[in-house]
C-alpha cells in the first residue's frame, strides 16, 4: 500500500515546522527523507504516526485516511515506527522485548529475527540497559518488525553506530525490502540511502527542496553541499 502525504502543515504549539510538505512512499520501495539538523525529518515521521498531527493537509495509507487517527490505530493499520531515541526498556531482556511486540500472523518470527540480527541471538537473555547502542538499535528495529508492519518508519538508524553495525543494519533493511516492506528512511548522511533507497526527498526548514530518484541526487552535488553539508 502506498503512503501519501499531501500538503501537511505541522506545528508544535506556535512553532510552525512543516510547511506544505508532500511526499509518497510507493509500495515495496525504500524512500530516503534527508535534511540537516532541525529540518523537520523526525517531525514528518511523528506527523505520519499521529504523534504530532498536522493542522492542515492529508495523509493516506492505501485507501485509509490517517489524518485524524490516534497513533495506536495508525500502528494497527500496519505502520511501525522506530524513533531516534530507540526507547528500549532497561529491565526487559531482548527476548522479552520481542515477545511483547510479536504478532502471530507475520513472517517475522523471533527465530527469523535472530537469523537476521545474529548478535541479538546470543544476547537474548540480556537486559536492555546492558546493550550497546548498536545492539539497542538492532533490537528497536527487530521489535518493530515482529509487529508485522507493511510500512516501516526508521529515524536515523545509523546514528552513532560503528561501521560494522551499520553494515548489519543496511543488510537488514535490504532483506526487509526484498520481502516487500515499504520503508521511509530518515538519514542525515547519504551512505545508506545511496546503497538502498529508490527515491529521495530533501527538506529544509520544513519545506521540500528536492524530490527525485537517488540516481538523480547522486548527480546533484550542488544539493548535497547546500542541504546536506556534503563537501564537494
Ligand atoms: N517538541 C517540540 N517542541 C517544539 N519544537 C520542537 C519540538 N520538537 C522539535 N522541535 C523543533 O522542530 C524543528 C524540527 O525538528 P525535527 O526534530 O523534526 O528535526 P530533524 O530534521 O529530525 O533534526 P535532527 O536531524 O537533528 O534529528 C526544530 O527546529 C526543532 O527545534
Ligand atoms: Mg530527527
Amino acid at each position: 500500500m502506498k503512503l501519501q502525504i499531501e500538503g501537511i502543515h505541522t506545528y508544535y504549539s506556535e512553532s510552525y515546522i512543516l510547511k506544505d510538505l508532500s511526499l509518497v512512499v510507493p509500495e515495496g520501495k525504500v524512500v530516503a527523507l534527508l535534511g540537516r539538523n532541525g529540518a523537520g525529518k523526525s517531525t514528518t515521521l511523528k506527523s505520519i504516526m499521529g504523534l504530532v498531527p498536522p493542522r492542515r493537509g492529508r495523509i493516506t495509507f492505501g485507501e485509509q485516511d490517517l489524518t485524524d487517527l490516534p497513533p495506536f490505530k495508525i500502528n494497527a493499520l500496519g505502520i511501525a515506527y522506530v524513533p531516534e531515541e530507540r526507547r528500549i526498556f532497561s529491565h526487559l531482556t531482548v527476548r522479552e522485548h520481542l515477545l511483547i511486540a510479536q504478532r502471530r500472523d507475520t513472517l517475522w518470527s523471533s527465530e527469523r529475527i535472530y537469523e537476521m540480527f545474529t548478535p541479538l541471538a546470543r544476547l537474548r537473555d540480556r537486559r536492555g540497559r546492558f546493550l550497546s547502542g548498536g545492539e539497542q538499535q538492532m533490537l528497536a528495529i527487530a521489535r518493530a518488525l515482529v509487529t508485522g508492519p507493511r510500512l516501516l518508519l526508521l529515524d536515523e538508524p545509523s546514528q552513532g553506530l560503528a561501521p560494522v553495525i551499520v553494515d548489519a543494519v543496511v543488510d537488514s533493511i535490504a532483506e526487509m525490502k526484498s520481502r516487500g516492506l515499504s520503508i521511509l528512511l530518515v538519514e542525515q548522511d547519504l551512505e545508506i540511502p545511496f546503497k538502498l533507497a529508490d527515491y529521495a526527498y530533501i527538506i529544509d526548514q520544513g519545506a521540500l527542496v528536492f524530490s527525485g530518484s537517488c540516481q538523480e541526487l547522486r548527480a546533484r552535488e550542488d544539493l548535497q553541499s547546500r542541504y546536506l553539508g556534503v563537501e564537494v
